[in-house]
């Protein structure tokens, strides 16, 4: 540990930050119904399109953040402030371009002087490096505007970022407005739509932006070249990953949003010592916990906020819904489900099982084609499962119900609810009763534990 030492100058406070999220687009393409939530609540990887983005802008512990809504307002607002409370909301209706909704950001917070980052609420691959990378770049220019652009063969109906003699920044044109300049529609660099200004510039940038264009809107792109025209100096920087920038406009554009964030996901946990077998059919969703040396096989679906511990064996074919926990050494084999469970160190259930809202003791072997009847029509219900015991095959456990300590059913057994198993016994039949003196001794004999096969 070293202390500051007193001669030393110290650095110069970074001027404040105000983000403004733009997320009041309806995404037409999307076809969203009532019943659909919209597009930036739309999940991803266990979370909405919208909980990624705000990862990725606290990252930067803005000062302020203000989050433009419109479409479908209210319930992005319910969102808002559960999710997010400390963000300012704005509504812009109707939706009249980037530059009206950027406008109406910085009305919302008009004593605000420092740099505003400009994000989209669509883009869930954004991360919060992507956003260090520009902010930095503009705070190291100092320059008024600096854009994040992206570099592709085609860019498609992208704004390209247009540049002069020496690569100097001339303006950003839409595709749309480009119709008869094949020379702007033949360039590669695109604009992604993430910019950093000075609030002091864009704010005057912003007044009576034209609505003379393709798409009769207020550009957010105007007032960049507002900027560049009146002087103030625009950067940019290329992002790494411009691919993973893209907003979500299309059910293909969300698939193809939650694949790269998916990949990326399963290669952090493979670069702590989780061994993926094939991260193309392994969806690991956000906020898991795998212990290094734990397996995933594939085909695979790992719910949020699951835990899993050393050694365990998740796969292939196996669903572990939100919040299960593996300890360690224990096993979901194919075909099994688990929702709301607790699988104690070394305890397995290899192959076709449903278990719901259980408690696994160590050790427990969980027979093929177990089932927990968790749900009366009307309440669910938990099992337990203490240490050790063995369910045989077939077995339906009614909750709430208890298989205590080292005890045993018997293949196709229907344990009844509040009829608990004590530890040591062995049952069998429908509905489960316990062998007859004498018979239970040979059962335990004969009966082969589905450790294999
Ligand atoms: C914009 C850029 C374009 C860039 C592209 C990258 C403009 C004029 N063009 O395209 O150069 O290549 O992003 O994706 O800015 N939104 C609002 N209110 C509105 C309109 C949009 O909040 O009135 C939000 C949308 O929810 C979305 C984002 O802004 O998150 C981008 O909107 P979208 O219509 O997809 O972008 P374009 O304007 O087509
Ligand atoms: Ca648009």
């Amino acid at each position: 540990m070293s202390t500051e030492s007193a001669g030393r100058p110290r650095p110069e406070a970074p001027r404040p930050l105000a983000v403004a999220v733009l997320a009041a687009g309806k995404g037409t393409r999307l076809a969203l119904g009532d019943e659909t939530p919209p597009k930036v609540l739309l999940e991803c990887l266990g979370v909405p399109l919208l909980e990624h983005v705000r990862r990725a802008v606290e990252s930067l512990e803005p000062d302020t953040v203000v989050v433009v809504t419109g479409y479908d307002a209210q319930r992005v607002e319910a969102w808002l402030a559960d999710r997010w409370p400390h963000a300012l909301t704005v509504r812009q209706i109707p939706q009249e371009g980037t530059g009206q909704a950027l406008r109406l950001a910085l009305e919302a917070i008009p004593a605000f002087e420092g740099d505003v980052l400009v994000a989209y609420g669509d883009v869930p691959q954004v991360r919060g490096e992507d956003l260090a990378r520009l902010l930095e770049t503009h705070r190291g220019a100092r320059t008024a505007a600096t854009v994040l652009s992206g570099r592709a063969p085609d860019p498609g109906a992208l704004g390209r970022v247009v540049r002069g003699v020496g690569g100097a920044f001339v303006e950003i044109v839409e595709a749309r407005d480009a119709a008869a300049r094949p020379e702007v529609l033949a360039v590669t660099e695109f604009n992604t739509g993430f910019y950093a200004f000075d609030a002091e510039a864009v704010r005057p940038a912003l007044v009576e932006l034209s609505r003379a264009n393709a798409q009769g809107e207020e550009y957010a792109t105007e007032a960049v070249n507002r900027i560049a025209a009146g002087g103030g100096g625009v950067a940019s920087v290329l992002a790494e990953d411009p691919g993973a920038l893209l907003g979500v406009n299309s059910f293909d554009d969300l698939a193809r949003a939650v694949s790269a964030v998916r990949r990326r996901i399963a290669s952090g946990h493979m670069a702590r010592g989780v061994h993926v077998v094939d991260p193309d059919t392994t969806v690991i969703e956000v906020d898991v916990e795998i212990a290094p040396g734990a397996r995933i096989l594939p085909f695979t679906h790992v719910g949020r906020g699951c835990r899993i511990g050393k050694g365990a064996v998740v796969g292939p074919f196996a669903r572990l819904r939100g919040g299960t926990v593996l300890e360690a050494g224990a096993e979901a084999g194919n075909f099994v489900e688990m929702k709301g469970v607790v699988m104690g160190a070394g305890a397995k259930a290899k192959h076709l099982t449903y278990l719901g809202d259980a408690t696994v003791g160590a050790g427990a072997n969980i027979g093929c084609g177990t089932v927990t009847a968790n749900y009366d029509g009307k309440r669910k219900h938990r099992t337990t499962i203490e240490e050790r015991a063995s369910i045989g095959s077939g077995t339906i456990l009614v909750a709430p119900v208890t298989v205590g300590e080292g005890a045993r059913t018997g293949a196709n057994a229907v344990v009844t609810s509040g009829r608990d198993v004590p530890p040591g016994e062995t049952v069998v039949g429908v509905p489960a009763r316990p062998l007859p003196p004498g018979r239970a001794a040979k059962k335990q004999g004969s009966d082969e534990r589905e450790e294999q096969s």
